[in-house]
């Protein structure tokens, strides 16, 4: 079986309910806080899956803020990673989940294969970092808004993965 690692970093608990939601999608993985990762825990997995909600304007959350300098002493050559993020279309249309962006752009600096974009369709908001040649990066998920949805995206989105993944 594929070995999965979730990193999550959470403020109110919204994130940490989406990976585990997104855990039991792949049947088996490891969720681990970022707040209590270092970067050698980005080993020895098939796939890697990184998941922040936005804060501040369009910032990492603070446990994933934390942690990012820490990023440049990971290699995420031949790593194949997919990154999912929390935000709020309604109260930051102008930022929604920019957090994603920041950590894809980083992922990428370092080497990382990406799996994963979700099309933008059905969202409503003005801009987003994460959105690159028409996609977001990763999973965008709205639980302020649209809880609703979320069930069926991440059951959308881990399908996806496995697929990019070869898993
Ligand atoms: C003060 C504050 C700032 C926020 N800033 C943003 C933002 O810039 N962009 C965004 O998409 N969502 C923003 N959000 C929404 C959160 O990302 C969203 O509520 C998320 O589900 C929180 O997840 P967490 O509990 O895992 O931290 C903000 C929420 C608060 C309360």
């Amino acid at each position: 079986m594929a070995t999965v690692k979730i990193f999550y970093g959470s403020t109110d608990g919204n994130t940490e309910t989406v990976a585990e939601m997104i855990k039991d999608k792949f049947g088996e993985a490891e969720v681990i806080n970022v707040a209590d990762a270092s970067p050698a825990d980005f080993d020895g997995a098939d796939l890697y899956l990184l998941g922040s909600s936005t804060w501040e304007d369009g910032q990492l959350q603070e446990d994933w803020d934390a942690f990012f300098p820490e990023m440049d002493d990971i290699d995420f050559t031949g790593k194949t990673v997919a990154i999912f993020g929390l935000g709020d279309a309604e109260g930051f249309s102008g930022e929604f989940v920019n957090a994603m962006g920041t950590l894809f752009d980083k992922v990428v600096e370092r080497g990382g294969k990406l799996v994963g974009s979700w099309p933008t369709d059905g969202y409503v908001f003005e801009h987003s970092n994460s959105v690159r040649d028409g996609s977001f990066v990763g999973l965008a998920i709205d639980e302020d808004n649209e809880s609703d949805m979320t069930e069926e995206r991440v059951t959308g989105w881990v399908e996806k993965v496995k697929t990019e993944a070869g898993l």
